[in-house]
């Protein structure tokens, strides 16, 4: 069967061109893939201001309360999942320059993949420091009077404070705060936002945090959330938060 020049043309044009769509479409993989490399992202990390900090503790030391198996699935999975899309998220914009206090202040003029894995990040880093391993008991000096001033005893502070967890429907994290005049308050926020940022219901300087999404206590206490936040109060760090309350006095210049 012979085919006309014009047929033939048309044949090889429709070829070439069907190799340069493939040749064009492996050209911007290869530039996608190069963009969001993990391994990029990882060693841009240990150059980078922004830094996924060691847990200031072994993955057991909260045992009983907080069993060995979830601080190591929540450290090293779901807090560095957090920490690496946060980076991919703000590669090549000007955040990368920014310091992440800055970012989290002004979270309403950034993308919600920053909000929501910028949250992640800060508010785990801010967990673990506020545990370690033999915590618990009740704060002293100026924070023990501040606790007491504002919500009459330690007492009735923990069961505020653990009920701001217990109503925190779905995911999310209860806090203890600072406001703007020298006040503790105790809030709770969803998702991963925290009282620092400008969407924030209330804002304030956080002193203490406790993640009650379900992966902070599934694999131990399954649906009781209420056991783990009863057990939470065996590992605060006290010390951390009452040293939190003394820089927060400051920065609002109160003595
Ligand atoms: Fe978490």
């Amino acid at each position: 069967m012979n085919k006309n020049p014009l047929t033939l043309k048309i044949i090889v044009f429709g070829f070439l061109a069907l190799q340069y769509s493939f040749i064009a479409k492996a050209q911007d993989t290869t530039k996608y893939l190069a963009k969001n490399d993990t391994k990029n992202q990882n060693n841009m990390s240990t150059m980078n201001k922004f830094e996924f900090k060691p847990l200031p503790y072994s993955y057991d030391a909260l045992e009983p309360s907080i069993d060995k198996q979830t601080v190591e699935i929540h450290y090293s999975k779901h807090h560095k999942a957090y920490f690496d899309n946060f980076m991919i998220a703000i590669k090549g914009t000007a955040m990368e320059s920014m310091d992440i206090m800055d970012i989290i202040r002004n979270i309403s003029k950034y993308p919600m993949a920053v909000r929501n894995n910028g949250g992640g990040y800060f508010n785990h880093t801010f967990y673990w420091e506020g545990m370690k391993a033999h915590g618990g008991g009740v704060p002293t000096g100026k924070l023990s009077e501040a606790v007491t001033k504002t919500f009459s005893s330690f007492d009735e502070f923990k069961k505020q404070f653990s009920d701001a967890g217990k109503t925190r429907f779905g995911s999310g994290w209860a806090w203890l705060c600072l406001d703007p005049k020298g006040t503790l308050f105790i809030c709770s926020t969803p998702n991963q936002d925290n009282p620092l940022m400008d969407i924030a219901e209330k804002k304030g300087i956080p002193l203490l945090t406790m993640d009650v999404w379900e992966h902070a206590y599934y694999l131990k206490y399954q649906n009781k959330r209420a056991d783990y936040i009863d057990a939470f109060w065996n590992v605060v760090n006290w010390e951390e938060v009452a040293r939190r309350y003394e820089t927060a006095l400051k920065s609002l210049k109160i003595k």
